[in-house]
């Protein structure tokens, strides 16, 4: 569910039309809504009330200072890549002691700076990393708290780019060496092993793979607490959305008309299929979710500049391509598109394009889309997560502005690029 609907035959986001805010502060512009973030924020952490748990958002997947603003306020943690997502979560007011820093090349002055800010759990990815934390650490005088990123080795049966479980992937440490690691890394001065933490893939639509990563990787978290008395269990994030009817999926009704077999994931389904098994291990459980929860919550708008039609395809050139949102030309990825104007019903074929120099700067190809022309402003479904944090400068475009609506309001809250942003940095 969110909160982008037409009304009266104009795509509003909440209570402001599209339109209006296109009018206003031009495009391509990202809109998101905060209704749909507090919603999905909400519902995840619901379904896990029965435990012990902590939502901590994966901060790559919409870092903008707002966001995370409206996240840290409902309690939210954060899941954290770089000393620059911790430097936003600080300037949002986000809690340190409620962040966790994953990823597999961490340099000395991003652990220094998480060490000092008390961050919760710096999750190490090889062996060699928890030797350099323990030194640093000892260099600085304090004790690192850490977990080790299991690979649980599950097919997650999701695009080849957004796997990260299986053996083959460069995350985390192979299962079969995994005691082992702690087992050393106990022996070293300065950590406090803390916790465990594994993360499968991206986008994941079926229940399977996360029921199998966790009930291949529960008894081991249950035999480290035994050992060494670690205190969370962190299964990542991965939930997927809808893509493909994303605008129809915004109505609750949608979601009950799905026949069981292809109703995509909910949370509380979620919850209910690995909460047997987590629940007896006695562990703080911590979720990391970007995509459930910022998915949904944002489009891209952008206009159509011309039509051109060749002897094979009809082209949509637009404001908007693969420099704004990489997810179709990277991943194949799908995002719905809809005209802002909701159209008559005429349908037709076209490949949607941007301005960019690159055969594969497309949103769609071969599409059935709702016929807009020249001058019509359309909506990319679906681009609230890993679109503007994915955004470049490339062929020297500025970087389009957001917009974050609650309720009749709508805030910018970040402004488009000039011409000047772009050169600022550099030298004659
Ligand atoms: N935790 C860890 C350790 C991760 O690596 C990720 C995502 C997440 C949590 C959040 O996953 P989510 O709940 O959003 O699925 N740019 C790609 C997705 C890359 C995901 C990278 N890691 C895309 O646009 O599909």
């Amino acid at each position: 569910m969110h909160s982008f609907h037409y009304s009266n035959g104009s795509l509003h986001c909440e209570g402001v039309s599209i339109a209006d805010v296109a009018e206003k502060h031009g495009t391509p512009l990202y809109v998101y809504s905060s209704e749909t973030f507090r919603d999905r924020y909400m519902r995840l952490d619901d379904a896990f009330s029965a435990i012990d748990h902590e939502v901590a958002y994966a901060v790559k997947a919409n870092s903008n200072l707002s966001v995370l603003r409206l996240l840290a306020g409902l309690g939210s943690g954060f899941d954290i890549v770089s000393g620059g997502e911790l430097f936003r979560v600080l300037k949002a007011g986000g809690d340190p002691g409620k962040c966790t820093f994953a990823g597999v090349g961490k340099t000395r002055e991003e652990i220094e700076y998480a060490l000092r800010e008390g961050i919760y759990s710096i999750n190490v990815e090889s062996e060699e990393e928890s030797a350099f934390i323990s030194q640093v650490a000892g260099e600085l005088n304090l004790v690192a708290p850490i977990a080790f990123r299991v690979n649980p080795n599950v097919d997650a049966k999701t695009h080849k780019y957004i796997s990260t479980g299986k053996s083959e992937n460069k995350f985390g440490i192979d299962f079969e060496f995994i005691a082992d690691a702690y087992e050393r890394a106990s022996k070293l001065p300065n950590l406090n092993l803390k916790g465990l933490q594994m993360h499968i893939g991206s986008q994941l639509t079926s229940i399977s793979p996360f029921v199998e990563a966790v009930e291949k990787v529960a008894p081991l978290a249950a035999d480290l607490k035994a050992k060494y008395g670690i205190e969370f269990f962190s299964i990542g994030g991965g939930i997927g959305i809808v893509y493909e009817k994303a605008l129809a999926s915004g109505s609750e009704s949608w979601w009950n008309d799905q026949p069981e077999e292809i109703r995509p994931l909910t949370p509380e389904q979620y919850a209910t299929a690995i909460i047997p098994t987590l629940e007896p291990l006695g562990l703080k459980i911590l979720l990391e979710p970007g995509r459930f929860i910022a998915g949904n919550a944002g489009i891209l708008v952008s206009k159509c500049l011309y039509e051109k039609k060749g002897t094979t395809k009809t082209f949509k050139i637009v404001d908007s391509g693969m420099h704004q949102l990489i997810r179709p030309a990277l991943y194949e990825g799908f995002h719905e598109i809809v005209p802002v104007t909701e159209s008559a019903g005429a349908v037709e074929s076209v490949d949607v394009v941007g301005p960019i120099c690159e055969s594969g700067d497309f949103f769609c190809q071969n599409r059935q889309v709702n016929s807009f022309m020249p001058g019509e402003l359309i909506a990319l479904m679906s681009a609230g997560a890993y679109g503007m944090v994915m955004a470049s400068t490339y062929n020297s475009h500025p970087l389009p502005a957001e917009i974050l609506v609650d309720g009749e309001q709508a805030k910018v809250v970040r402004k488009r690029q000039t011409l000047q942003d772009l050169v600022e940095a550099e030298e004659v």
